[in-house]
């Protein structure tokens, strides 16, 4: 979707960066997505002006984050995607307390808060992804997720149409699920974590590390695991055991490492993949009775 020169100059005295055609492959870990113009919200504060503006020009659009839980559809996209730009570093420690930019990275600000001897996010450490992904997803690893952790979210909340701040106690977060709203924007967090000596939280850290190597395909392109786990069920054991590791379909294949993963193996289509997703998603029902739920956030139409 192409934003037209009038609305793009309104933008710009909004602060809003316009990047005119955008292919959202080179944006997202699978690689996978079609062109659109990018919206760089440069200043926070003016975020409740530009949605207004947004949505009185009609203007269809949908946040980007890490783009590493996404599964983007091909094509001309049909609405303009905004994003944050990042700020360096976009966090700082105060006690017991990190303050942080929701588009700083995942991985970054467990490590920042390690060299600060704050812990208790040692799981967290190989999950892709910024800040702001995490507390919508509720990212979480080996025992650990963000929410816990939260103890205020500073947004840009759909349902109002304003900046807010957000006690931790009034978000739900549950298993890769939150009560924000769809079109909820994060902005910053204020985590408040355990304290802990960095070398006891670096110890933590290569065990997750180790074990994520041995058991995820890190060096493909994968959006993680494309399906929750049922209850008390696993979804890579049971794509596993149906023997669909390796299983394609183009370009788009299930990891024969974990196979609740799927790698674009070149250039896989959104299409292969989703193709690839129902094709799993039926088999599964089939062999065992069970509806697998997407983990992945799908943009189509
Ligand atoms: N398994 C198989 N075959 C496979 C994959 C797994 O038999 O191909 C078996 C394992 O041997 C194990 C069980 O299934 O007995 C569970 O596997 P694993 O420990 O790899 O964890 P998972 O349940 O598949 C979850 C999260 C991951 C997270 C890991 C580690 C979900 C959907 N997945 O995976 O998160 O990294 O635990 O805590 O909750 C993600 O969210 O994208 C993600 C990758």
């Amino acid at each position: 979707m192409r934003i037209n020169a009038e609305i793009a100059e309104r933008l710009k005295a909004l602060g809003v960066e316009v990047r005119a055609g955008v292919a959202l492959s080179g944006l997202t870990s699978l690689e996978i997505g079609g062109t659109t113009d990018q919206l760089l919200l440069r200043r926070c504060e003016a975020i409740p002006e530009v949605m207004r503006l947004l949505k009185s020009e009609g203007i269809p659009h949908r946040f980007l984050g890490g783009g590493s839980n996404l599964l983007v559809m091909d094509g001309e996209l049909p609405f303009v995607v905004l994003h944050l730009p990042s700020t360096q570093p976009g966090m700082r420690v105060e006690g017991n307390a990190a303050y942080v930019e929701a588009s700083a990275d995942l991985g970054g600000t467990v490590t920042f808060c390690a060299k600060h001897d704050l812990g208790g996010m040692e799981g967290l450490i190989g999950v892709p992804g910024s800040i702001g992904g995490a507390l919508r997803m509720n990212a979480g690893a080996y025992g650990t997720q963000i929410g816990p952790h939260v103890r205020e979210v500073e947004l840009y909340r759909e349902a109002t149409g304003e900046i807010e701040t957000l006690k931790g106690a009034e978000i739900r977060f549950d298993y890769r699920h939150t009560s924000f709203a769809p079109g909820d924007i994060m902005l910053r967090v204020k985590l408040e974590l355990p304290p802990k000596p960095f070398k006891e939280i670096l110890a933590g850290i290569r065990v997750c590390n180790e074990k994520r190597r041995s058991s995820q395909p890190l060096n493909q392109k994968s959006a993680g695991c494309i399906f929750k786990n049922p209850a008390g069920g696993s979804a890579g054991r049971m794509i596993d055991e149906l023997g669909l590791k390796g299983h394609r379909v183009g370009d788009a294949m299930v990891s024969d490492r974990h196979a609740n993963f799927f790698v674009n193996s070149g250039n896989a289509s959104c299409e292969d993949m989703m193709k690839l997703i129902n094709e799993v998603r039926e088999r599964v029902r089939g062999a065992f009775g069970v509806d697998l739920e997407n983990e992945v956030i799908f943009w189509q139409n």
